[in-house]
């Protein structure tokens, strides 16, 4: 409620409504639909990190200013939390760092170019614990066949939540998909908001980076669904205007 009402009052102020939507990641019209036009949208062509489901911003806006020569996209999906977010990310000043509003799961199964992006951030994802929730969650076998499809040869995931039981189910389903757990610090997992909330209660966080499954290692761990998936767009692509 505090952030619909603090969402609001920052939208009516016209001045910071236009600089936020400076940040905000628009459409082309001239194109019958929407496309990831990462070139467009920064400018420049250079390595990309990306943030699904990034809150407030806390740590994608710090790490865009410690990295000017790589570009950074921030994706939420509230219309609320998107205003707040990209009033942040506007008030930085930083050109490497743009918001997308989109649902992470399309975004990553469809609507992102295969092997476009170096580095995905992903810091506690809500688990939502009960089956009649579970078609919320973000992770599934198709999530993750997305996530390889679209990581570099060599691309990271860094991945981490305070529910032990969530984090365990995420870890596994990415070794399923092929990924490789890496010795390295997970950046993010102690500077986004709710990172820096539970490190402050000293609460367990579960977190681990992995690297991207070789191609050969990606054949061999495509979910039937991804499969059909693909198959589908393809059909879509021969339907007559
Ligand atoms: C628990 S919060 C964590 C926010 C931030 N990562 C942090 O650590 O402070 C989970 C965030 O994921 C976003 N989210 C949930 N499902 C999403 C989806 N399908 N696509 C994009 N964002 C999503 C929510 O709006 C929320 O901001």
């Amino acid at each position: 409620m505090t952030r619909l009402r603090k969402a609001g009052r920052l939208w009516r102020n016209w001045q910071a409504q236009a600089a936020a939507l400076e940040v905000l990641v628009n459409a082309d019209d001239t194109q019958p639909v929407f496309k990831v036009e990462l070139e467009r949208w920064f400018g420049r062509s250079a390595p990309l990190e990306v943030e699904l489901g990034a809150g407030k911003g806390e740590f994608i806006i710090e790490q865009a200013r410690t990295f000017p020569n790589r570009n950074f996209l921030a994706v939420e999906l509230p219309l609320s939390i998107v205003r707040l977010l990209c009033a942040r990310v506007a008030r930085s000043g930083l050109g490497n760092l743009k918001v997308l509003r989109a649902d992470a799961r399309s975004l990553v199964g469809f609507l992102m170019p295969s092997e476009s992006v170096d580095v995905y951030h992903i810091y506690y994802p809500d688990p939502w614990p009960k089956a009649r929730h579970a078609k919320h969650r973000l992770f599934s076998p198709n999530f993750v066949a997305g996530l390889a499809r679209t990581l570099k040869e060599g691309g990271i995931l860094c991945v981490a939540s305070d529910v032990e039981q969530w984090a365990l189910q995420i870890f596994e389903s990415l070794r399923q998909g092929g990924f490789e757990p890496q010795i390295q610090p997970v950046v993010g997992a102690t500077k986004t908001g709710y990172g820096k909330k539970y490190l402050a209660e000293k609460r367990t966080i579960f977190a681990c980076a992995f690297k991207r499954p070789t191609l050969k290692e990606l054949s061999k761990h495509t979910p039937s669904g991804a499969n059909e998936s693909a198959a589908m767009l393809q059909a879509m692509d021969r339907l007559p205007d």
